[in-house]
């Protein structure tokens, strides 16, 4: 039995929790890389199929396995009948995160099951989640609106199918490009809350859809994926230049956390949302500005003047809501399409785990009674 650390490290901050060579991030220096690549060329040069592989395989696919990596993924975007039921059962005000969680899980009462060790078996179930993840959430959202259901489009990569299925209309190519480049910046963190999640579930032999299922309830939180949808919320409760201070005042005096910023690992400004930040020019160049992104302009500059010092900075969800907003896309959405790109690090992950698998099974520091007497 190893030695047991005998102090609390709260939320594990810090502690490793396995061996990893997926991404790597340097949170003083501001630095993300997937397998070795820095975030800013891969965004700048990848596309999020490339991603996924590169995630999973540590080297970028051929040409030939690429091609044949995005038929195979087209191919598994089919939605069994019974899960397409199973999602209409759902009230339409059901948050999108649950009808992706009891997705995710449903499915895989419709798939072959999946024996623990077997990389087959995980190759298909990989293929079959990257591939469905995004139908899901479009299955949902086509529901709650009352729409008829649709059939993905394989010539679609999987940002362009997304939004086909959502809107029932070919995305224009600004709005392609922006969304994938959004799911290259989302898909992977090394060690967040939904990855451990998703590898502590895996680590007792459970499958690929029960871990995957887990992680999506852990990115659903607003301290965790969830903080996108708050942004927008905060954002456009400010409304415009002029409430930006009052409403940021208020949040200091009351010691209340500004959804968008801090982290766990970065002390300086998380490199995505520069990226993001990038993105939402090119987009607004194209499809015009929005008075919100001037807000957050503003806000950046109030609470990056009150609490840098204290290593408080914009992290991924601050820009990615404004992007996602001019694309159309409803808000309590942003939190699925943050889903949708991290299921490819999340299984990358599993498939890292499976090879070194060990139950995680952390200690604690007993506080409570010990031996008491039962009353008479
Ligand atoms: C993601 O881990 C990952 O990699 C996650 C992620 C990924 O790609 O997987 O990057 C994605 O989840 C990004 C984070 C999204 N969440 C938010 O935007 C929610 C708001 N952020 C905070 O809740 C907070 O910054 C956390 C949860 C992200 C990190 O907080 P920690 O490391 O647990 O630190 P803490 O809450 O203990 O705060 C330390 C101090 C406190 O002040 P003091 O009590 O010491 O005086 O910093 C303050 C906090 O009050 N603080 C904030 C703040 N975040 C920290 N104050 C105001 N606003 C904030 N956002």
């Amino acid at each position: 039995m190893s030695s047991q650390p005998k102090e609390l490290v709260p939320g594990l901050a810090g502690v490793p929790a396995a061996e990893s060579a997926i991404s790597y991030i340097d949170g003083q220096a501001g630095i993300l890389e997937y397998r070795g690549y820095r975030i800013e060329e891969v965004a700048e040069n990848s596309n999020f199929e490339e991603v996924a592989w590169l995630l999973m395989h540590g080297e970028l696919p051929t040409a030939e396995e690429l091609a044949s990596f995005r038929e195979r993924l087209a191919g598994a975007r089919e939605c069994p009948a019974g899960l397409r039921a199973a999602l209409r059962a759902l009230p339409t005000s059901a948050h999108p995160m649950h009808a992706l969680q009891m997705g995710i899980a449903a499915l895989a009462s419709f798939e072959e099951p999946v024996t623990f060790g077997s990389a087959e078996d995980f190759e298909r179930a990989w293929i079959r989640t990257v591939a469905m993840t995004p139908v899901i959430v479009a299955e949902f959202e086509r529901h709650r609106r009352g729409l008829e259901p649709l059939d993905s489009d394989p010539s679609l990569n999987t940002a362009a199918n997304f939004l086909w299925l959502l809107n029932g209309e070919k995305p224009a190519a600004i709005a392609e490009k922006t969304l994938d480049v959004a799911l290259i910046l989302h898909a992977d963190h090394t060690m967040n809350a939904s990855t451990f999640a998703a590898r502590v579930v895996y680590g007792t032999n459970a499958g690929p859809y029960d871990s995957i299922s887990a992680a999506v309830g852990a990115l659903h939180g607003p301290l965790h994926g969830g903080a996108n949808e708050r942004v927008l919320a905060a954002l456009e409760s400010i409304g415009d230049l002029s409430n930006v201070r009052p409403w940021a005042e208020d949040k200091f005096e009351n010691k209340g956390k500004i959804m968008g910023f801090g982290h766990r690992v970065y002390s300086v400004k998380d490199p995505r949302s520069y990226a993001l930040q990038a993105l939402s020019k090119e987009l607004f160049a194209e499809l015009g500005t929005t008075p919100l992104y001037e807000v957050a302009l503003a806000l950046e500059d109030i609470v990056t003047e009150r609490l840098g010092d204290k290593g408080i900075y914009p992290n991924v969800d601050f820009f990615s809501g404004i992007v996602y907003r001019k694309l159309g896309i409803p808000t309590d959405q942003f939190t699925p399409i943050f889903a949708i790109a991290r299921v490819s690090g999340w299984l990358a992950h599993l498939r890292e785990q499976m090879n070194d698998n060990k139950l995680f099974r952390p200690g604690q520091i007993y506080v409570g009674h010990r031996e008491r007497s039962w009353p008479k």
